[in-house]
């Protein structure tokens, strides 16, 4: 073992102890030597750089301005909208998207009947069409989605109140509505199924 690891921390300690067994002696602290203080300046804090920030500009609230002029632009803060031409830019390569055909007819009529059961009370099928919609979720994931609902639908109930089949089912009901074709096989309502897809409601222009 080396020495010297054994000595330093007795050094150091000592002063210390001897401060704390005057301490405790003597009831009241030691008068109280003024400690020198480094001349160290208070680190003055760079003043704070002013955000470079124009207000972020005015995104419209979901839902509104239905008639909004910029249609697929607008309404997407997060995610530049991912040429689909190009999806080796993105690690997407080989990653399948509602445009490959992920449900079957049979499950988006299930869906259709979780709809009519219980989204019907507050939507209808126009809000799952309508350009300020599908811009916002254009290229996201489909789990994104899917856990939207999963997590907030229906509004005013406690998260997570619906089944993840109940879930899954009624995202094949909006992906049908939107002409999004069907293929072999049902969306999985485990996470890896929803996960692997990219939500695109049309070839891009
Ligand atoms: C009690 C009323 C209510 C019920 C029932 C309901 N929703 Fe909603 N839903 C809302 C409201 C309100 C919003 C808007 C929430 C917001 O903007 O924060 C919304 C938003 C949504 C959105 C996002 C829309 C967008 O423009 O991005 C989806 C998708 C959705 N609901 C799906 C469903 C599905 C699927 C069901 C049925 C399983 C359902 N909702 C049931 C009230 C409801």
């Amino acid at each position: 073992m080396n020495p010297l690891m054994a000595s330093v921390p007795i050094r150091v300690a000592s002063p210390l102890l001897a401060a704390l067994v005057l301490a405790g002696c003597g009831g009241s602290p030691p008068a109280a030597e003024p400690a020198p203080r480094p001349p160290v300046a208070v680190e003055a804090p760079e003043e704070t750089v002013s955000p470079a920030g124009a207000p972020a500009s005015g995104v419209g609230a979901p839902g509104e301005a239905p008639g909004a002029p910029a249609p697929m632009a607008s309404g997407t803060p997060r995610s530049p909208s991912i040429p689909l031409d190009s999806p080796e830019d993105d690690g997407r390569a080989g990653e399948a998207t509602t445009l490959d055909g992920i449900y079957t007819g049979a499950q988006a009529r299930r869906g259709l009947g979780v709809y009519r059961q219980i989204c019907s009370d507050c939507h209808d099928p126009a809000d799952w069409q309508d350009e300020a919609f599908l811009a916002r979720w254009n290229g996201e994931s489909v789990y994104r989605f899917w856990y939207y609902i999963y997590e907030q639908m229906p509004e005013g109930e406690p998260p997570y109140t619906l089944s993840r089949e109940q879930v899954t089912d009624v995202v094949t009901y909006i992906l049908q509505l939107n002409a999004l074709p069907e293929g072999p096989s049902e969306l999985g309502p485990d996470e890896d199924s929803i996960d692997d897809h990219w939500l695109y409601w049309g070839p891009a222009p």
